[in-house]
């Protein structure tokens, strides 16, 4: 039987030993922090115990999974492991010390995997020995339920440890997908537009938070709206996120994080986890906890062309025009991110597609729906909205900028 070091006992590390351990290996589930340790193994046995009861293990299975994890609390004895996957506190210095410490600790044939979600792999994989063994396998929360796992090969990554990673996300019945180690790989990249350019659109005093919500789950089908999904993942999780790719690309404006997220992290209202983010959550139906300051706003025939044709061509048909307004001014973001995803080389136009459905819900894969409204409507959509906005956050990705 393989066998998995998993170090980190949190959300992410409790989560993929389940996964493992579901799947036939052997776990051992690493956290420095012995309570953190005792907490999880408690909360994996509560959760194979609920499995069992609502029929979708047996009896046998529960108590065989469950004793497949072994906790321990330091980083030794890991001769027979074939695969580690660190998932501790995202900080640079303390993770290059654990894969200093695993590769003293691992056999020189196991593959070592970090899942952060915002470090370099080769960052991470510097002052280690053997570089070639580190790769990313970044998996969503929670891990149990999210298909995707985002394999990422670092440039000092050998081709082997790579695939490796992708076949034992295969074999996990994940669904792996390829991408280089750049600022947020594929989703935490792509999906920045989502957030940021609702949050732009609330400070200006476009719409409110349950409009734009209502907006992109109506008419782009959606799951969630924007404010509702970082009030799930958490507000400071999410400008965790925004902030490391913000400085990881030079600060450009398509990533600016902003005042207003930044000002209900400082008042502490993260979200669900603490009962208010930017929706309350004291009565059973969340009510918007944040009131838009509207303003009018001038939207000239050229851009109101645009946002009709590339509303319509994306399958909004009966959308007003200031939800057409809402709808192309965040669809356009998503899909011109992906698309400068594709045109940097960081994943194949498939691979984004997959990763944007499996790790955050899309209804349709972004470059999907950028072929099915055709590049140059998204152009143009671009292009004017570049004209009626004061900053470089428009500029049309090569995909679409060269389109024919
Ligand atoms: N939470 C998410 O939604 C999510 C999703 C994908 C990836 N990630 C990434 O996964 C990693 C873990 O995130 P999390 O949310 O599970 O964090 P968490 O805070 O829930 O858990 C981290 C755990 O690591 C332990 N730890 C710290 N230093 C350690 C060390 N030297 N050795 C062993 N254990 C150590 C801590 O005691 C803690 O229990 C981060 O890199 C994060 O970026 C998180």
């Amino acid at each position: 039987m393989n066998t998995v070091a998993v170090i980190g006992a949190g959300t992410m590390g409790a989560g993929i030993a389940q996964v493992a351990a579901m799947q036939g290996w052997q776990v051992r589930l690493i956290d420095v922090n012995k309570n953190v340790l005792s907490s999880a193994i408690t909360g994996l046995q509560k959760r194979f115990h609920r499995l069992v009861e609502k029929g979708k293990l047996s009896d046998q299975e529960g108590c065989e999974f469950f004793e497949r994890i072994i906790a321990q609390d330091s980083i030794s004895d890991l001769q027979d492991i074939s695969l580690a996957i660190e998932a501790i506190v995202e900080n640079l210095d303390i993770k290059r010390k654990v894969f200093v410490a695993l590769e003293t600790m691992a056999p020189t044939s196991a593959i070592l995997a970090s899942n952060t979600s915002s470090l370099s792999i080769a960052a991470i994989a510097e002052g280690a020995k053997r570089p070639e063994r580190i790769v990313g396998m970044h998996f969503f929360n929670p891990a149990p339920l999210m298909p995707l796992v985002e394999i990422i090969a670092a440039t000092t990554s050998d081709s082997h440890s790579v695939d490796a990673a992708y076949d034992i996300a295969t074999s996990w019945k994940k669904t792996p997908v390829r991408a280089k180690d750049t600022p947020g790989f594929i989703v935490n990249r792509v999906a920045r537009g989502y957030y940021l350019e609702a949050l732009r659109l609330l400070g200006e005093g476009v719409a409110s938070v349950a409009e734009i919500d209502q907006v992109m789950r109506e008419h782009g089908n959606f799951r969630m709206g924007p404010f509702e999904l970082m009030d799930l993942v958490g507000l400071d999780v999410n400008l965790a996120v925004s902030t490391s790719v913000y400085e990881q690309m030079d600060q450009h404006p398509r990533f600016t994080p902003h005042d207003i997220q930044k000002n209900l992290v400082k008042e502490s209202h993260l979200g669900r986890k603490t009962g208010q983010g930017f929706y309350s959550y004291a009565s059973e139906t969340p009510i918007p906890a944040l009131h838009a300051d509207r303003k009018s706003f001038d939207i000239s025939p050229l851009l109101r062309d645009a946002l009709t044709v590339f509303s319509v061509k994306a399958g909004v048909t009966d959308a007003g025009s200031t939800e057409q307004y809402i709808f192309g001014r965040i669809l356009g973001a998503v899909i011109n991110e992906a698309g400068s995803a594709y045109s940097a080389g960081v994943a194949s136009a498939l691979d984004i597609d997959i990763a944007m459905q499996k790790g955050t819900n899309y209804p349709i894969g972004p470059l999907a729906w950028a072929d099915s409204i055709g590049h140059r409507n998204v152009r143009g959509l671009l292009r004017s909205l570049d004209d009626h906005v004061n900053d470089a956050r428009y500029i049309a990705a090569d995909l679409f900028a060269n389109a024919q």
